[in-house]
């Protein structure tokens, strides 16, 4: 039963890894599927296309004859007009099917991960079970061969993928002849329909859905197999099959006229997004989750100054006139499958819940519409389709999904015939960054670049980081403020500096070694610690143990400098003691780290070199922020002595407020989008075109410039008539999906290598040889993320 639709997504029943076979099938017409919508949409005038959605059944046909004939009769040059549109378009039409493709691939890699899963627990309980239970033996094999299957189909995706890339000619062809497919299929249609229609409920056009057909022929017969149909309204009409394949499960068109019944349609209108005034209604949906304790407890302490944030932001810039979005949160590191957040409580990682929160706030603030999700019950309530052990309609359609990995991988899981339809609206808060070949799946795999966070063959920028780490994702950041009352606030500026140093570091562990650096420190200043275990410091450190925020920052505000020991990297500490007027001692990584050499970054998806503790506040500089070798004590002393003769001001970077992170992540979400491949976001009006030195990366070269490497550009500059108007000439071009450095160009042979896979393109490699072309803008200061025509 080939045909069957797959059914009971819930965990449990684990029957249906018929799906997986269908998979090949639908994999191999989904080439078909890309070019038929294309085809159609090339072909079709307005006039048509509105038949489309009319009842007729075999327009398809109509259209192509009708579509050639009118070509036909059009002046030559109008013909070829025509076809250089048409050339393009196919071209974004191939950007698609590759990153369409390798998501594919992902799945089914994933499958692949999945099926070995169960193996590997059938062989055990084949162990335990032993030589009676010989039914084991045979699924055992099944899912053997089925694993094997899935590797093959990896495998000849691949395989697709390279073809895909190499030859445009092979493509064209395929064009051709999938037309006429196309006109056959109309045929079909029309002739051997051998589904009785209901005179009720006349089947609309079947194009772009090629299972359609078989799964309706099943169903006419099968839809008693599984209660599950019936629950979802199945009754054995035609109309019922009808409704139910294509509302609940994707094969089929939806009919003609039919308003989708649920709320999911009605939230979709929501309205104008107005600046929030309070918090109420976040409350209530935080409260009842104990999940989201600690982001509950960050985000009310931080009330006041969210609201009036968001007021003085709405004066400053027109935030009239926007859509307010349905917006669903996920973060898996909170869930209960997960549970880091419980932790938190007692010294667990914090960074990402800091982060989280200031997202949740600031999406409240700015008027959308927040799902909190927190288990993969929720998610599959939220997004489709679980009702007592049923598939069914999601209850929103959500117009973007924040996520971290780990919520991602967990949506991979429990929702893996749909989540793709989420794909380019998801994005992934991901502390460190992941750079571009980390992220790509087969490159990964290929240059053994392996880590347990990559290959997740999303769109680089979709990936949003703690700091700016690397252009090629998306700066997200969070909010470093003093957080609490006014009146706390004036008893904190009443404190008077001392000659004090406060030490950053709570494990006693990051102490050791560091006690020649820390005596240099004490001849000049008291030092004091917040350290879990103060018998293993040296005696002279005030121990306050761990404490609590506020008291921390009481401690900053009386010391002069914030010591740090090299460890914990990139936090956010350092920019709360610049906030309270207190400088950083930041200590430079000698060598720099990185995947390479340390055990920190081992897994992280980049070979970024971190070159201090804290790259960002190096960036800084003095006077807040004081480079220091820890093992030159005369180079210690010099900055010490600096930094005792000084007193600098509060400072926070604007993006790292309440304010900034409102402006920055507002404009993200009404102009990134990664769904309309027609949108295209900086405004190109900011795009400065810089040609590397040789050997030189676009992060490098465009910072050189004060600008920021923009790999939203890219595709602008990957055509030898672009380069042209900048100056390069191409004698000779050749397309590659080998390199990570296209665009580029070769001195010597005057040759010019450019990207074919989109995903491929990134700010931070060099070639020892090639001159990179390098996608450059110009930035806000405080506010990186921004072009100055972005606001
Ligand atoms: C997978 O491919 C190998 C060789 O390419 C072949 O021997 C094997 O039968 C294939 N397995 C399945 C299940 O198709
Ligand atoms: C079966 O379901 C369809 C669509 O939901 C409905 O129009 C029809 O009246 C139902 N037929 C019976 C016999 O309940
Ligand atoms: C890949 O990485 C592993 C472990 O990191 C190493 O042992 C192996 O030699 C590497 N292989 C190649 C081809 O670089
Ligand atoms: C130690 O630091 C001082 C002052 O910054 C510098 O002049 C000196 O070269 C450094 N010594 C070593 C061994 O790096
Ligand atoms: C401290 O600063 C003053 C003036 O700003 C300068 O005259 C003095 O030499 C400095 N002392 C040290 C130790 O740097
Ligand atoms: C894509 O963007 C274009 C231009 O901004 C817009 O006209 C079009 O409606 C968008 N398409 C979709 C499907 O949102
Ligand atoms: C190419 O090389 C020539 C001389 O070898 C040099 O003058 C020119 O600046 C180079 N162009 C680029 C883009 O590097």
């Amino acid at each position: 039963m080939p045909n069957r639709p797959f059914i009971c997504i819930g965990e449990g029943s684990g029957i249906m890894k018929l799906l997986s076979l269908e998979r090949t099938f639908s994999i191999s017409l989904f080439i078909c599927f890309i070019w038929c919508l294309g085809l159609s949409y090339f072909t079709l005038s307005n006039e048509q296309e509105a038949a489309r959605f009319g009842h007729q059944n075999s327009w398809t046909k109509k259209q192509v004859e009708a579509s050639g004939a009118e070509a036909s009769s059009k002046p030559l040059w109008g013909r070829y007009e025509e076809e250089v549109n048409v050339l393009r378009s196919k071209s974004k039409m191939k950007d698609y099917l590759i990153i369409r493709l390798n998501s594919d691939k992902l799945q089914l890699e994933q499958e692949v991960v999945g099926l070995m899963e169960r193996l590997s627990k059938k062989a055990e309980k084949q162990v335990k079970s032993g030589p009676l239970m010989h039914n084991y033996e045979r699924e055992f094999k099944a899912l053997k061969i089925q694993m094997e299957a899935e590797e093959n189909k990896t495998e000849k995706m691949e395989e697709t993928i390279k073809g895909l890339l190499s030859n445009k000619l092979q493509l064209e062809q395929e064009v051709a002849h999938l037309k006429e497919l196309l006109v056959q299929k109309a045929e079909e249609h029309t002739n051997k329909d051998k589904i009785n229609e209901d005179k009720d409920c006349p089947l609309p056009p079947m194009d772009g859905y090629p299972e359609c057909q078989g799964k309706l022929k099943w169903m006419k017969e099968g839809w008693t197999s599984d209660p599950c149909y019936s629950i979802n309204g199945v009754n054995g009409s035609l109309c019922s099959i009808l409704i139910y394949l294509s509302e609940i499960e994707t094969w089929c068109p939806r009919l003609p006229g039919r308003v989708i019944p649920t709320a999911s349609s009605q939230r979709t209108e929501a309205g104008q997004a107005v600046i929030r005034e309070n918090l109420q209604g976040l409350s209530s949906k935080l409260a009842n989750r104990i999940q989201y304790k600690w982001i509950n407890q960050r985000i009310f302490s931080m009330e006041d100054i969210w609201v009036k944030a968001g007021r003085s932001l709405s004066a400053k810039h027109d935030l009239k006139g926007r859509k307010a979005k349905q917006i669903l949160v996920h973060p898996g590191a909170v869930t209960d499958e997960i549970g880091i957040a419980r932790l938190a409580f007692n010294g667990g990682p914090l960074g990402e819940l800091v982060q989280w929160s200031d997202l949740v706030s600031t999406l409240h603030i700015l008027g959308h519409h927040l799902h909190l999700s927190a288990s993969i019950t929720d998610l599959k309530i939220f997004l489709g389709g679980l009702k007592s052990g049923c598939p069914s309609m999601p209850t929103l359609e959500p117009n973007l999904i924040y996520t971290d990995i780990l919520g991602l991988q967990q949506m991979q899981k429990a929702l893996p015939n749909i989540w793709s339809k989420y794909q380019c609206k998801i994005r992934i808060l991901d502390s460190f960054g992941t750079e571009p070949d980390f992220n790509h799946v087969s490159w990964a795999k290929g240059h053994n670049l392996s880590s347990p966070y990559g290959g997740l063959n999303l769109i680089p920028l979709q990936l949003y980081t703690m700091f700016p780490h690397t252009p090629d994702n998306t700066f997200l950041g969070f909010v470093v403020q003093p957080h609490w009352s006014d009146e706390e606030n004036k008893k904190l500026e009443s404190i008077k500096r001392k000659n004090q140093a406060l030490v950053y570091g709570k494990r006693a562990s990051f102490w050791k070694g560091k006690t020649a650096y820390l005596d240099t420190i004490h001849k000049y200043l008291d030092l004091h610690g917040t350290v879990d275990n103060g018998a293993l410091i040296p005696s002279y450190v005030t121990n306050h143990g761990i404490v609590k925020g506020a008291e921390v920052h009481a401690l900053l505000r009386e010391s002069k400098v914030f010591v740090g020991l090299s460890f914990p990297f990139e936090g956010p500490a350092p920019l709360e003691a610049l906030a309270n007027g207190c400088v950083f001692l930041n200590p430079r990584l000698n060598p720099p780290q990185s995947r390479l050499n340390s055990e920190f970054f081992k897994e992280k998806p980049n070979i970024r070199e971190v070159t201090s503790q804290h790259p960002y506040a190096e960036a800084i500089g003095e006077p807040y922020v004081w480079m220091v070798d820890m093992d030159n004590s005369t180079d210690v002393e010099r900055a010490v002595k600096a930094i005792i003769n000084q007193t600098i001001e509060p400072y926070i970077p604007y993006e790292f407020t309440c304010e900034g992170m409102l402006q920055r992540v507002n404009i993200l979400i009404e102009k990134q989008d990664f769904c309309n491949s027609t949108t295209s976001w900086p405004p190109l009006s900011t795009l400065q075109v810089v040609t590397a030195e040789v050997g030189a990366s676009c992060k490098d070269t465009c910072q050189k410039q004060g600008l920021i490497c923009e790999p939203a550009f890219f595709p602008h500059l990957n055509s030898a008539q672009s380069l042209a108007n900048y100056g390069i000439n191409c004698q000779t071009t050749e397309h590659s999906g080998g390199y990570l450095v296209l665009p580029a160009y070769d001195n010597n042979s005057k040759r010019c290598v450019f990207q074919s896979d989109p995903l491929l393109f990134s700010c931070v490699r060099s070639h020892l040889s090639w001159t990179r072309v390098c996608p450059c803008r110009d930035y806000i200061k405080d506010q990186i993320a921004l072009c100055k025509a972005c606001l």
